[in-house]
């Protein structure tokens, strides 16, 4: 069966192209992106109206691209997947219209999917791929989440964040620094020459306990650190604030994911989303799962943020066992929330 997968929940426009195989993890036949980053970067955030005009401009060319470059044809796809939430409304339309409009026009089901389980089974996109059961850390831009994952469709939430996302913390952060949109990459290319003991940061809820994450504190602590440091702040020192910054979200993070490792019995854990690109994240917590004679599974790095390969991978596993059957009715519901 093929799946072809969209994605467009917010400022990544996103087409893929999965294969499921009988007895193996579904294949990735082909993928494309266009990242709007640079588009909304002069307004310091995502503008949503542009968004949206910008889905509809790039995403007939890129299904094209990944079906030329897959040496597929639309008439080999039997189900057409896409986000359906959480989102931007306008630009989750994008998406679900062109995906409804492609199995009408095909006689072909369309099934929308939840946009933090394609980040959630984005590992399977890898090799070696995970194994069910595994505690997934899902850090985007919205959501900072702890799961117990033991099979397709059945996760339990262990703990998240009670306000900021990590990815918020790293964005709010980097803006603090004057480093412009999106802020996480940028952030972690200047903590690479600071020291991160330079600062003392907070670590929110870290001996709270449970596995709930509170991140808006952090943001008020690097202000106060970056008005001290006054306008004519030296390069280094600010190298030292985002490294300091950055080791006070990733010691968070990975002691609270190694604590719900450690907890959950299994030797898995599964990183996911924007955040899981990050170098520091991923060398502390593959030390820690070391420790613990555990091993972390991440998205090729390229997969990490926004993609269509996600969807289609998500829509492609859930096909498999039945959990997606897709509707032909012409409806789409999408959930921004
Ligand atoms: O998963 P994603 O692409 O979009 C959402 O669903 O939110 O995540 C985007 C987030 C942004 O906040 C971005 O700054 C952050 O992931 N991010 C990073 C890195 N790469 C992306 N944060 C820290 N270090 C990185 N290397
Ligand atoms: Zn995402």
């Amino acid at each position: 069966m093929i799946v072809l997968g969209f994605e467009s929940s917010c400022d990544e426009t996103g087409v893929a192209l999965v294969e499921t195989r009988p007895g193996a993890a579904p294949r990735l036949l082909g993928e494309a992106l266009h990242s709007q980053a640079e588009m909304h970067a002069e307004y310091g955030g995502v503008v949503p109206e542009l968004a949206s005009r910008d889905h509809i401009r790039r995403v007939l060319p890129l299904a094209r691209q990944v079906l030329a470059e897959s040496g597929r044809t639309l008439a080999e796809v039997d189900l057409v997947a896409y986000t359906r939430g959480p989102g931007l409304a306008g630009a989750l339309l994008v998406g679900a219209g062109v995906a409804v409009a492609l199995g009408a026009a095909l006689g072909r089901p369309t099934f929308g999917v939840h946009h933090l389980e394609g980040h959630l089974l984005s590992p399977f996109l890898a090799d070696p791929a995970p194994t069910f059961p595994f505690v997934a850390l899902l850090v985007s831009g919205g959501h900072t989440q702890l799961m117990r994952v033991d099979a397709v469709g059945s996760y339990e939430l262990l703990g998240e964040t009670i306000d900021d996302a990590a990815g918020e913390a790293f964005d709010k952060s980097a803006k603090l620094l004057g480093l412009g949109y999106p802020g996480g990459p940028a952030l972690s290319r200047l903590a690479e020459f600071g020291d991160a003991t330079a600062f003392a940061l907070p670590r929110p809820l870290l001996h709270s306990g449970d596995l709930d994450f509170s991140f808006a504190g952090l943001k008020t602590a690097v202000m106060t650190q970056q008005r001290k440091l006054g306008t004519n702040v030296c390069e280094q020192s600010r190298a030292d604030l985002a490294a300091s910054t950055q080791a006070a979200i990733v010691d968070v993070l990975s002691a609270k994911a190694l604590r719900a490792l450690k907890a959950s019995g299994t030797k898995r854990l599964v990183v996911a989303g924007g955040v899981g690109a990050n170098r520091r994240l991923r060398e502390t917590l593959d030390a820690g799962a070391k420790k613990l004679g555990a091993r972390v599974f991440y998205p090729p790095l390229a997969l990490c943020t926004d993609n269509g390969a996600m969807i289609a991978m998500a829509a492609a596993m859930r096909l498999e066992r039945g959990l997606a059957q897709g509707s032909t009715d012409g409806a789409f519901d999408v959930r921004p929330r």
